[in-house]
């Protein structure tokens, strides 16, 4: 196994030991870690979510049921202006409140599980991203769809970087992300930039399918050096879920450091300024619905987010 290798999984154990002080975790594999989320913790991160989704629909409705809500943003979708074709949820002006509520669920999540510590830095804004039951062939064009096997650093975040995944609403088992184990051989230069995902199709075929499927109420997390993919099972429903990443200590010499896509490097924030949205900072998007943010082929986060402090 290559020092690249060992490397990255010496963390991740290091992070699940931590997370296994506090709570039950399962490894799906040595670069994956899933733990479940308490149930004061859910319900903070289903009830912001839901108030989240529920200003973006065009009459601010209050659905509370998830099925019905979900339906409804499917019937509506060609209306809501604020979700790419990749179906991320991306926050606006209209939404700045309700935002910042949904990111301080994830901190409080990220707390419990005892790893705050861990975090150099998060990538904001973090994705409340909804997949509905049917592909979106046009997106299927474009530089970097989620179905196509990759990595994020292939769209330009940090290849130290480890991916965070919650399933939240809707057929999570059947409409879910899937991920693939790297050979031993696994070197850390596979992890560069790329044009577009289905550049990696070359370096995705050395990797094994896992068999995992992420449950909701479960955070899941991945070293970027496995690849994951957008899939639906015939006959799937929708789906909601929060993707984000973040880049973890290094406590081993050695590595090339930290690299972030020059585009990227506004992109960041400390997990004390997550966890204190609201008090000492809020996450603003001066944007209304109607600007759209050139993403420079996927390679920038599709929204323009304003750091303020409140003190
Ligand atoms: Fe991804």
């Amino acid at each position: 196994m290559t020092q690249d290798l060992k490397n990255r999984i010496g963390i991740f154990d290091e992070i699940s030991a931590d997370i296994g002080r506090t709570k039950s975790f399962t490894r799906p594999s040595s670069l994956i870690c899933s733990s479940k989320i308490s149930d004061e913790d859910w319900r903070h991160l289903q009830n912001s979510a839901n108030l989240y989704m529920n200003k973006c629909l065009p009459n601010n409705s209050f659905i509370t049921d998830e099925n019905e809500l979900l339906e409804t943003f499917a019937q509506n979708k060609d209306s809501i202006k604020n979700i790419t074709p990749n179906g991320l949820i991306v926050p606006k002006r209209h939404t700045v409140l309700e935002y910042n509520l949904l990111v301080n669920a994830v901190a409080r999540i990220i707390n419990s599980a005892g790893i705050g510590d861990w975090i150099t830095s998060w990538h904001i804004p973090l994705n409340l991203r909804i997949k509905h039951n049917e592909i979106n062939e046009e997106n299927m064009k474009r530089h970097h769809p989620t179905e196509h096997i990759h990595s994020d650093s292939w769209a330009g975040e940090s290849a130290d970087s480890v991916t965070v995944m919650i399933p939240i609403f809707g057929d999570t088992d059947h409409n879910r992300v899937t991920y693939y184990d790297p050979p031993d051989n696994f070197e850390d230069s596979w992890l560069g930039p790329l044009p577009s995902y289905a550049d990696g199709a070359e370096i995705a075929s050395r990797y094994e399918k896992l068999d995992f499927v992420p449950k909701k109420q479960h955070l899941i997390l991945a070293d970027f050096s496995t690849l994951h993919a957008s899939h639906r099972d015939a006959g799937a429903g929708h789906r909601v879920s929060i993707d984000t990443t973040f880049v973890p200590v290094r406590k081993y010499k050695g590595g090339d450091g930290e690299t972030i896509h020059p585009w990227r490097e506004n992109e960041r924030a400390t997990h004390k300024v997550l966890s204190s949205l609201g008090e000492t900072h809020l996450f603003h998007f001066p944007d209304s619905v109607d600007q759209q943010v050139d993403s420079q082929g996927g390679f920038k986060h599709p929204t323009n987010l304003v750091v303020k402090e409140l003190e």
